[in-house]
């Protein structure tokens, strides 16, 4: 099954084989071709060039002038959750901040109250239409995180609807096991760091990564390490919450046992920067969640600056972040976090796709990658995407080729 997109007015987000992630000011360039033609065989992206196109027996897709680009990676989010948490937002707009709305059982542990009452079934269906709904802004691309269950039964519960999602999607779905996200009721904090250590076998039947929210009133790095190193033990690599509410220490100890990505990072300064140089963890901001809870945004200009790379992801959940508009992450990245529109634009694509692992099969245009593809309007360029930030810009999305509807 062939397909060829004609007429495209600019082809953007090249990237040489190979290329895996953008660090320091390899991220100031995106590379284009004006006047351009794309093939698509089996999904993949065939081959691409300018000028005539090649003579091929191949379903047309007329671009009429549009920029044809990857679609967004979301490398962050919690999108298997029940119901919602509009309680919480008014209690927020009177005043309590995140941490107090947590410390009167509300936050995470309410979500767990939900979910714990909400069948398989229809958890999939509402976490089906985040999905959809985020594809149709251009998201190809999700890491769902569980952490809403915090007991055993339920956190599999979650990671099986993931799973699920992974087996109906045609984009590209990673898991992460997330069970250190709070203390589940009715356990010690010591009984249940145990526990999460102990359910990580099963876990990582389903699941890609492990993640902990190493921060303040939640996990501390001790507890971090004792699970990343169960993790270790069932092949999951790290994938960390720090330095979110404070100071945490969680880069750190992400950096140390190899994280893939060290995420939200809205308190961080030199010395995280410097224990994050050399690595090959992704440090991951999440303006999205600084925007909701008002809190700083984290300091991307400054890790660009020194040499590293940055992705920016959603972090869509019910209780920090309850939107997966990436191109609302890529307009707040540069209005509130001051990146130029090609930085955003390689922190919500190749960067994105990077700190999930899986920047070596989609998150830009390369011979042999996936053709998971955005197709704007005619006129639209990478300025106007942040710029113009709730113009539509989407004529259509192709996940492996496909079009998306
Ligand atoms: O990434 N910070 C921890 N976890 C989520 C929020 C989850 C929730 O409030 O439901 C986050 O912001
Ligand atoms: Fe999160």
């Amino acid at each position: 099954m062939k397909t060829l997109f004609v007429n495209i007015g600019t082809l953007a987000g090249i990237t040489p084989k190979g290329t895996l992630r953008l660090e320091g000011h390899a991220m100031d360039q995106v590379q284009c071709i004006e006047d351009a033609w794309l093939l698509v065989e089996d999904g993949l992206i065939k081959s691409f060039g300018t000028g005539t196109p090649p003579r091929e027996e191949a379903a047309k897709v007329d671009a009429c002038g549009g920029m044809l680009m990857p679609s967004f990676c979301d490398s962050h989010t919690h999108i298997v959750y029940a119901g919602s948490r509009d309680g919480e937002f008014l209690d927020k707009l009177n005043g309590l901040s995140y941490e107090e709305i947590a410390a009167r059982g509300g936050g995470i542990l309410n979500s767990a109250d939900r979910l714990h009452h909400t069948s398989e079934d229809e958890l999939y269906r509402q976490a089906m239409e985040r999905v959809r709904e985020m594809t149709l802004k251009g998201t190809g691309a999700i890491e769902i995180k569980s952490g809403y269950g915090l007991n055993p039964e339920d956190e599999l519960k979650m990671l099986r609807v993931i799973e699920r999602i992974r087996k109906s999607y045609p984009g590209t779905i990673r898991s992460t096991f997330l069970g250190a996200h709070a203390v589940g009721r009715g356990y010690t904090h010591e009984d249940y760091v145990r526990l999460v250590c102990e359910m990580m076998p099963e876990a990582a039947r389903y699941a890609d990564f492990v993640d902990v929210f190493c921060d303040e009133g939640f996990f501390t790095v001790e507890d971090t390490a004792r699970i990343l190193e169960a993790g270790a033990r069932c092949g999951l690599r790290p994938k960390i919450h720090a330095n979110e509410l404070a100071v945490s220490g969680g880069v750190q100890v992400g950096v140390r046992y190899g994280a893939l990505s060290v995420d939200h990072l809205e308190r961080t300064g030199e010395e995280e920067i410097q224990a994050l140089k050399g690595s090959q963890t992704m440090p991951t901001m999440l303006p999205g969640s600084s925007f909701f809870l008002g809190i700083p945004y984290g300091r991307a200009r400054d890790f660009i600056d020194a040499g590293l790379g940055v992705a920016l992801a959603s972090d869509y959940n019910p209780g920090s972040s309850p939107s997966g508009d990436m191109r609302f992450v890529m307009a707040l990245g540069c209005i509130r976090m001051r990146l130029t529109p090609q930085r955003a634009f390689n922190a919500v694509t190749l960067n994105a796709a990077c700190a999930m692992g899986i920047s070596d099969i989609t998150g830009s245009i390369a011979e042999g990658k996936r053709a998971d593809l955005i197709l704007t309007q005619p006129g639209w360029d990478i300025v106007k995407i942040p710029y113009l930030h709730h113009t539509p810009f989407i004529r259509q999305v192709f996940i492996g080729g496909e079009a998306y509807s």
